[in-house]
């Protein structure tokens, strides 16, 4: 079957399998990171304000996007942005849907790998009796840490294959053999799982195994509100990252599998019902675990050394160890095998529209394509896998993880909403609609949601030293010039409070190798569509 006439085989499928592109490694490791770091309670208001404002009507651009142009046979950003007008520039903007598919795959598909390798240590109970440096080491030794300018371990690239591997045989099978199935088996595993670890997580109580306060008091820390937090754009900007990250909004991803739709398919309810089920597993089940046990056993104030991907395999197999044997290696089985699942059902949706391009544009078959992708993954992946110490994994990750997505996000909403226009919009939306979605998201989506993103892009651009916006604007107007934070967008390009010269390096090379793989990609978009013109135009006669 090509890519062109396949569909999703069932309703509950399609929102699983969307469900499962946006449940990820981002719900139960990045979710509470963000959190911790950016004041608990404080964070949660931001994060759902920007969700409402920002996410969900972003979900409905994506989904619409995607079920239009789907009618014209595409499934990839470049031909659906360019079946919403005429000017031919418009499938250009679309290099970004594939992009960012390909290199985020890269470095989650390694992020993924881990989780299933210590899904088996778990399982034969390698951390028994470990104590906690040692378990860190692990975790550096795995990585293949400290062993020289590269970072070089047998171990983590055999596991990378395989997660690659598994990634590659479900893409092969298809859209309803693979994707969907894959979600409507893996999603009900992941949840049961979640719900497992939640409870025992959570029941944990002062001097119970050694614990020091009860695990309740990490949700007191998540859900008790700070108003003041409303005034600082550093939170706001945090919060509305991982809402991009976690509903893989920005990506590309969701219009593809959208595409798959029939014309007249619901995408009002389903966008909602899959995006809550995102937020169910990141607030209720996400918020559930990680938190709660780091502040039963280690308190409230180990939460600040939880930051990046990397922190819940150093510190969550020394916790599950404080309960008896069987639980212990349950726990770390439950927890890990969650995060491979969540994992996996997210790079499938990564791996699907970088095949879908090459299905359409070229007439690759599905193996040829899924071959293709799994080549492009495997050499992208290498530089994240062997300069793990020097930073190539940040950089993919904050350049096409984050930044990228922000961009696109603004991208489409312009086209979409502005260039396609708000009424053709609205109607898009709209048809074969089984809610009724209130007449007010028609101004949410063409004034709010691109305002909120345009202010999203310009904090990271000049977020300054510390998020503290009010002393760095009584130093800009006393004439001491704007303090840049390394961690914005500019303060990053120029390596602010970077000293180390093999990161530098790195870290540039690094930036040239994915602008480089950005304009190779723009490249095959203007030769497809030079075979396509040769052929038959596809745009719509507006
Ligand atoms: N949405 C995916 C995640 O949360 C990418 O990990």
């Amino acid at each position: 079957m090509s890519g062109t006439d396949e569909r999703w085989a069932s309703r509950i499928g399609l929102i699983l399998a969307v469900a499962g592109n946006a449940v990820g490694l981002g719900n139960f490791l990045r979710f509470p990171a963000q959190a911790i770091n950016n004041g608990g309670g404080a964070f949660i208001i931001p994060y759902l304000v920007s969700l409402v404002v920002m996410g969900i009507p972003l979900l409905w651009v994506e989904w619409s996007i995607g079920r239009h142009g789907g009618q014209y046979g595409y499934h990839s950003t470049p031909g659906l942005l360019q079946a919403l007008g005429k000017a031919k520039i418009l499938k250009y903007f679309g290099i970004f849907g594939i992009f960012t598919n390909l290199v985020v795959a890269a470095y989650y598909c390694y992020i993924e790998s881990w989780t299933l390798a210590y899904t088996f240590f778990s399982l034969f109970d390698v951390f028994n009796g470990m104590p906690k440096e040692e378990v860190i080491n692990y975790f550096k030794s795995y990585l293949g840490s400290g062993s020289g300018f590269f970072n070089i371990s047998p171990m983590a690239i055999f596991f990378f294959l395989i997660t690659l591997g598994l990634n590659l045989w479900v893409l092969s099978r298809g859209i309803s053999a693979g994707i969907e199935k894959a979600g409507k088996i893996l999603m009900p595993m992941l949840i049961l799982f979640g719900i497992f670890l939640a409870i025992r997580t959570l029941t944990i109580d002062k001097g119970e195994d050694g614990a020091i306060e009860n695990a309740i008091a990490g949700l007191n820390f998540l859900w008790t509100p700070q108003f003041d937090s409303l005034a600082n754009p550093k939170v706001w900007l945090a919060a509305a990252g991982q809402v991009f990250f976690t509903l893989s909004v920005g990506m590309g991803s969701i219009h593809c599998y959208a595409a798959y739709l029939r014309k007249n398919d619901d995408i009002a309810l389903n966008a909602v019902t899959a995006g809550f089920m995102n937020e169910f597993v990141e607030v209720v089940l996400g918020g559930s675990i990680v938190i709660p046990i780091a502040v039963a056993y280690l308190g409230l104030a180990s939460l600040s050394a939880f930051s990046g991907f990397g922190m819940s395999f150093m510190t969550l197999p020394v916790l599950f160890e404080k309960w008896d044997p069987f639980l212990s290696a349950l726990g770390g089985v439950t927890w890990f095998g969650l995060l491979f699942f969540a994992g996996i059902t997210s790079s499938i949706a990564m791996g699907q529209p970088v095949m879908a391009f090459l299905q359409d544009s070229f007439k690759f078959t599905r193996k040829k394509s899924t071959i293709a992708f799994g080549v492009a993954v495997f050499l992208l992946a290498l530089p994240t896998i062997i300069l793990y110490d020097h930073g190539a994994f940040d950089e993919y990750d904050f350049w096409v993880g984050t930044f990228s997505l922000v961009v696109f996000a603004l991208v489409e909403s312009v086209i979409f909403l502005w260039i396609f226009g708000i009424d053709k919009a609205w109607i898009e939306i709209n048809k074969g609609a089984d809610i009724k979605i209130p007449i007010v998201f028609k101004y949410v989506l063409k004034y709010i949601t691109p305002t909120f993103i345009i202010a999203v892009f310009v904090g990271s651009l000049i977020q300054p030293t510390g998020g503290e916006w009010s002393a760095a604007f009584s130093s800009l107007f006393s004439g001491g010039g704007w303090p840049l934070d390394p961690s914005s967008v500019l303060g990053s390009l120029l390596h602010l409070g970077e000293t180390n010269p093999d990161k530098i390096l790195v870290t540039d090379l690094t930036r040239l190798l994915l602008l480089s793989v950005f304009v190779v990609i723009g490249l095959f978009i203007r030769y497809a569509w030079k075979i396509k013109l040769n052929k038959e135009p596809k745009t719509e006669e507006a």
